[in-house]
């Protein structure tokens, strides 16, 4: 059996890289005063309906919708669809109220949380972070899967053009402090609701004149989400609106000042970026601040974190009228980047000890001692598949083990255990003062200081 496609499994080697990874994120988000927050590997689907936008790609293409069959031939049955085509009873079946969706994105989920859970009744600022499995049904390519995981952070209750730069800082930091440097900040704003209207207008009828050489995603954009038609990688598509109106130069007088204060912040604190009237992003939820950072060695799918300010978002999953900001940060893309620029990641741990039974007479006596040194904190193992002395001593070598220890009878008899060091060769005798007789959870202080200083040395 294979693995689902755009899928990935992630095996010891690899999770201790995650891990470090992952735990830089945290303390980083820590430092700047988030709290981790988890929400449900599944939700509704109309939260991300609702949230993200039917006419984005995410919703109208790839959400993971799950149903069990009985209760779609249900559906069937009692609407008697028979007749009508697999698609249009796909799209009646998902618009029912209690079809559930796998997340594709963080973002609409912890809103969901922020407003359920009432978090907008403490203090504000609501400062979460997390660390999420998402699914989208995308075409798998390099940096591109149908399972990715996003860590992300959500600012809740702050409308000030710092809380924005704070989140761009907070990426940026992050990215610099783990070892990845060759990454370009783009910032643009996509106005509010007011300006975007009137700036919709404008495009559309620009684009009303371009219609001849859209490609068809872009004219399904023009009449659904006319701004996403400036974010085609289509390179006929992009000549052809080279000249086409910017947001950038139709914002608001307060969306204008937002976006001069965002980057004012940003010099302060010396974040490079470059303005970048392009970034549009995929999600409809984005008011005035949208930005990327993309990295330079990741091919095509060069966007590393993807992020900005939603303001009307809270209000529309049923909350309070409440402003939020944030970003999300793609794992497989940041592994790859880390890979591409040469940061060195931890390597799995050494075993502490490996502990070799001589026979089946001696095996109580070493789940004895390994059930001890555990205690202590150290690493220990043994082996479970009767092998001979030789083939643990080889194993002990393979897993490359830090130091073994024989419990042969002889030990036992004359309490005196070698453990021996299996880089430099270096052997110590240990006493345990009848361990078999002695109750491992009160043995005594300096035979546990002999075992740490071994073990420490
Ligand atoms: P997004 O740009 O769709 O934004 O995704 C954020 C990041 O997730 C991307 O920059 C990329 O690194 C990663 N990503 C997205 N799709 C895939 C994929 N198929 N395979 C691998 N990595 C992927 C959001 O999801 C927003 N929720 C971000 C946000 C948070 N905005 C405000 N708060």
């Amino acid at each position: 059996m294979k693995k689902a496609r755009g899928t990935q499994d992630f095996l010891p080697v690899d999770i201790v890289k995650w891990e470090y990874v992952e735990n830089y994120f945290k303390n980083i988000c820590q430092r700047f005063g988030f709290k981790e927050i988890r929400t449900p590997i599944f939700e509704n689907t109309s939260l991300f309906k609702r949230g993200i936008g039917e006419s984005t790609d995410v919703v109208s293409k790839e959400m993971y919708s799950a149903f069990n069959s009985r209760e779609y031939y249900k559906f069937i049955q009692d609407k008697n669809l028979h007749t009508s085509s697999p698609d249009e009873v796909m799209k009646l079946f998902l618009s029912d109220k209690n079809r559930l969706t796998l997340k594709p994105e963080g973002t609409a989920p912890v809103v969901r949380a922020f407003v359920e859970n009432k978090m907008y009744a403490d203090a504000q600022p609501t400062k979460l972070f997390y660390n999420t499995p998402c699914m989208r049904h995308e075409r798998p390519q390099a940096g591109r899967f149908r399972q990715f995981h996003q860590l992300g952070i959500e600012m809740f209750g702050a409308d000030s053009p710092a809380s924005d730069a704070e989140i761009i800082a907070l990426a940026y930091t992050f990215l610099s402090e783990i070892g990845i440097s060759n990454v370009e900040i783009r910032i643009n704003s996509v106005g509010c609701s007011k300006c975007r209207e009137k700036y919709n207008k404008l495009l559309i009828e620009y684009l009303e004149t371009k219609k001849q050489n859209m490609c068809s995603t872009c004219l399904e954009r023009l009449e659904k989400n006319p701004m996403r038609t400036l974010d085609c990688k289509n390179e006929n598509c992009q000549e052809n609106i080279s000249d086409a109106p910017l947001m950038l130069d139709n914002l608001c007088e307060q969306c204008m000042e937002h976006m001069e204060s965002v980057k004012n912040h940003l010099n302060i604190i010396k974040l490079p970026y470059i303005v970048d009237p392009m970034i549009v992003r995929g999600l409809d939820y984005y008011t005035k601040t949208a930005f990327e950072i993309v990295h330079n060695g990741l091919g095509a799918q060069n966007a590393l974190c993807g992020g900005g300010r939603y303001n009307g978002l809270v209000e529309q999953i049923g909350g309070p009228e409440i402003s939020g900001v944030g970003f999300g940060l793609g794992m497989e893309r940041l592994m790859i980047a880390l890979d591409v620029e040469g940061v060195k990641l931890p390597e799995p741990k050494r075993l502490d000890l490996y502990v070799v039974a001589v026979d089946e007479s001696c095996a109580t006596m070493a789940t004895k001692i390994v059930h001890l040194i555990r205690q202590m904190g150290y690493s220990v193992d043994r082996d479970f598949l009767d092998k001979s002395v030789k083939a643990q001593m080889k194993y002990a070598n393979k897993i490359n083990a830090k130091y073994t220890m024989v419990v042969g009878q002889d030990e036992i008899d004359n309490d005196k255990y070698i453990v021996k060091n299996m880089d430099t060769g270096d052997e110590y005798t240990l006493s345990f003062k009848d361990i078999y007789n002695k109750d491992i959870y009160n043995m005594d202080e300096d035979i546990k200081n002999i075992i740490a200083d071994i073990f420490e040395s």
